[in-house]
This record gives structure tokens, C-alpha cells and sequence, in this order.
């Protein structure tokens, strides 16, 4: 087991910037998941890692083993970085059983036949194969194949598996329960992991902490609570959760009753809290950028705190989407959109006018021009 750690790492592909600047540590035995949309970068940090890829410039530990350093010329190869990977599209022997595609990685070094056979059971064991070792990977289902590749991953016991999108070809179903054991896997192993991913529920659900990512460059490292409760820039904030939070443009105001946010159509009062903090970094009679999430949007029937003309607003319902456990509301204030996840028994109806409540208390504030948030 080890700690990984990137320090000021960038990835030129000739004119292409795929990583910029990144400084991460991922901790000894964590699961930390890079989490950003296509195109920004995960899997060329992936591959820096795996030693696939060469840095440009920056360093990257394995342990307290510098693996990569351009400028002092260091380069160790995958082969000697001691971890294991698991792609997307990872590929079996189609003509080696189960048993003997777990068994590969192990023969490749020479292990001792057995201990390889040890080894391979314990895994087939962890991995509930042990049933279908005799198969061969068409005679499996798309999970028992992925579960294979796992283990063909795990029997290796590296010091830290590196793994991008690995249950993307899965289907719907099948990539919630893999999911589940994946994670349940790598706390019993204990080791490191990094796993790639662009799918906010995967990652929120499967990390001890995320990496988000935008454009190569590291947006926020922080457990899922974190990066959904407390977004560092307008990025995370829209692209963690779902329906993603809300964003108005605003100007910061002040009058005898607070600091208010100001929309033209409507304004809310911030809380003295959020307020204090604004009116400190001299926010007033400026412009910004108000978040709410669409879970903290009542319909006022449902709301505990209603203060008209402060935290609440009529508003004309444009679209309902039911979706048992919630309804998703998109609403309009004039000019202004935005979209709520009411109570599942809230009856309204599109083209219907409600009163809708905002959390004032579950507001974010960001800059309008560095987009990161005050508050
Ligand atoms: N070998 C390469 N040569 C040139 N450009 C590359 C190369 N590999 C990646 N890139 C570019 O670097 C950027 C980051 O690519 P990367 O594959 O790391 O993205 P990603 O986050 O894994 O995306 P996805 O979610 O689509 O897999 C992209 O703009 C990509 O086109
Ligand atoms: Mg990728």
C-alpha cells in the first residue's frame, strides 16, 4: 500500500494542455475519485500515474519513490510502479478460462504455481466467482466479466489499483450493484485507488474523496458532503448534484432590514451570516452570482419557514416531472428560470402560479468574475 502524490504535474500533447498545473495527494488506503466531463484530463492523470504517459513537467510519488521527474530525467516504468489497472473496455482471454485469466498476471511473474492457485481462489472467493471458474468469459454475464477483470486486477495485490470507467459498459442495474461491492472491495483490500470517472453519482457514492476536474485543471479535492455542500467555484457546484444547483445573476444590496439578493424580478435577504460576510469583503452594490440547490426550493405548503417578501416569491410552474421520490419543477419568475425539487405530494400544475420558498440558510454566493464562492 501507498500514498500518491502529483506535484505541479502538466501534460502537453503539442499545442493540447491536458493537465495543468496539478498538485494532488491521494492518502495511503484512500479512494479518491477524479471526477470532470469528457475531454478534461482524467485519464492522461490516470496514465502519468500508471507510467503510460510521461509528464511534461512536475513530479509523481508512488509511496516515497519519485516514479516521475522530467527535469531530473527520472522515468520508471509501469512495470515497476507496482500498481494495477482496470479499463473501461478491459479485454479477457476469450480462450483461457476464468480461473486462468485471474491465474495471468501471476504466471507473467513467475509466482509459484501454489501459491498462484491460493491466490486465485481467495480472489474468485472475495469476487463470488468461485462457481465459474471453469468458464469461459463468453459463458459469462457483462457483470461476472467485469468481476473477472477485477480480479485479475486484485490477485496482482499491488500497492495501488488505478481504474478508468471501469463499470461503464455495465448496465444501468448491474453498475449500482457493482458499484456497491467495488467499494466494499477496496475498503476490505485496503488499497490505494484512484478511479476515474465522469459520473457525478458514481463518484459521490463510491469516494472517500473527489477530485473534480475541468479543463486539466484541479477544481476541488473533498469528500462528497464537502464538494456538494460547500462548492469551491460555479464548476463544482453546477456539476455535482442532479438536477444541478441553481444560478442568478444578482446585485448585492443593503438596507435597514440586511443584505439582499437582487434578481430585477424578485430579491430574497440573504442571512446576517452570509450577509456579514458579503458587506466584510465589500460585496455591496455589487454584482454575483446567487446558488441554491433545487431540493432547498419549497412549494411554500411544504416549506417550515416561509417570510413573505423576504425567502418567498410567486412563481409560474413551466414543466412538472414527477419522479416518485421528488418532483422536479422548473418555474419562472418573468424572465427568470430556475428549477426546484419539490415534495412528491406538492399538487401543483404546469401553467398553475405558485408560491415557492427559498433555504435562505443553503444559499451560495459566488464571484461574478473569478466565479468562486464567497460564501
Ligand atoms: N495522445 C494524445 N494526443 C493529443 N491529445 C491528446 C492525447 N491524449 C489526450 N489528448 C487530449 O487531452 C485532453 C484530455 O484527454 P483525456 O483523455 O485525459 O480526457 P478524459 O477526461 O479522460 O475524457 P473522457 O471522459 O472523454 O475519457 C483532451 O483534449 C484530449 O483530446
Ligand atoms: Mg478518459
Amino acid at each position: 500500500m501507498a500514498e500518491v502524490k502529483l506535484v505541479h504535474v502538466w501534460k502537453k500533447f503539442g499545442e493540447v494542455e491536458a493537465v495543468k498545473d496539478m498538485t494532488l495527494e491521494v492518502k495511503d488506503g484512500e479512494f479518491m475519485i477524479l471526477l470532470g466531463p469528457s475531454g478534461c484530463g482524467k485519464t492522461t492523470t490516470l496514465r502519468m500515474i500508471a507510467g503510460l504517459e510521461e509528464p511534461t513537467l512536475g513530479q509523481v510519488y508512488i509511496g516515497d519513490r519519485v516514479v516521475a521527474d522530467p527535469e531530473k530525467g527520472i522515468f520508471i516504468p509501469p512495470k515497476d510502479r507496482d500498481i494495477a489497472m482496470v479499463f473501461q473496455s478491459y479485454a479477457l482471454y476469450p480462450h483461457m478460462s476464468v480461473y486462468d485469466n485471474i491465474a495471468f498476471p501471476l504466471k507473467l511473474r513467475k509466482v509459484p504455481k501454489q501459491e498462484i492457485d491460493k491466490r486465485v481462489k481467495e480472489v474468485a472467493e472475495m469476487l463470488g466467482l468461485s462457481n465459474l471458474l471453469k468458464r469461459k468469459p463468453r459463458e459469462l454475464s457483462g457483470g461476472q466479466r467485469q468481476r473477472v477483470a477485477l480480479g485479475r486486477a486484485i490477485v496482482r495485490q499491488p500497492q495501488v489499483f488505478l481504474m478508468d470507467e471501469p463499470l461503464s459498459n455495465l448496465d444501468a442495474k448491474l453498475r449500482v450493484r457493482m458499484r456497491a461491492e467495488l467499494k466494499k472491495l477496496q475498503k476490505q483490500l485496503g488499497v490505494t485507488t484512484i478511479y476515474v470517472t465522469h459520473d457525478q453519482v458514481e463518484a459521490m457514492t463510491m469516494g472517500d474523496r473527489i477530485a473534480v476536474i475541468n479543463q486539466g485543471v484541479l477544481q476541488q479535492v473533498g469528500t462528497p458532503d464537502d464538494v456538494y455542500h460547500n462548492p469551491a467555484n460555479v464548476f463544482v457546484g453546477g456539476f455535482i448534484g442532479s438536477p444541478p444547483m441553481n444560478f442568478l445573476d444578482a446585485s448585492v444590496i443593503e438596507d435597514e432590514k440586511g443584505v439582499w439578493v437582487d434578481f430585477g424580478e424578485f430579491k430574497l435577504k440573504l442571512t446576517d451570516d452570509v450577509g456579514e460576510v458579503l458587506r466584510e469583503q465589500n460585496y455591496i452594490g455589487k454584482e454575483a452570482i446567487f446558488g441554491i440547490r433545487p431540493e432547498d426550493i419549497y412549494d411554500a405548503i411544504f416549506a417550515q419557514v416561509k417570510i413573505p417578501g423576504e425567502n418567498m416569491v410567486k412563481a409560474v410552474v413551466d414543466v412538472v416531472e414527477p419522479l416518485g421520490s421528488e418532483k422536479i419543477v422548473y418555474l419562472k419568475v418573468g424572465d427568470l428560470s430556475f428549477v426546484a425539487s419539490f415534495h412528491p405530494e406538492s399538487q401543483v400544475k404546469e401553467g398553475q402560479e405558485v408560491e415557492v420558498v427559498f433555504d435562505m440558510t443553503k444559499a451560495h454566493v459566488f464571484d461574478k468574475k473569478t466565479k468562486k464562492a464567497i460564501v
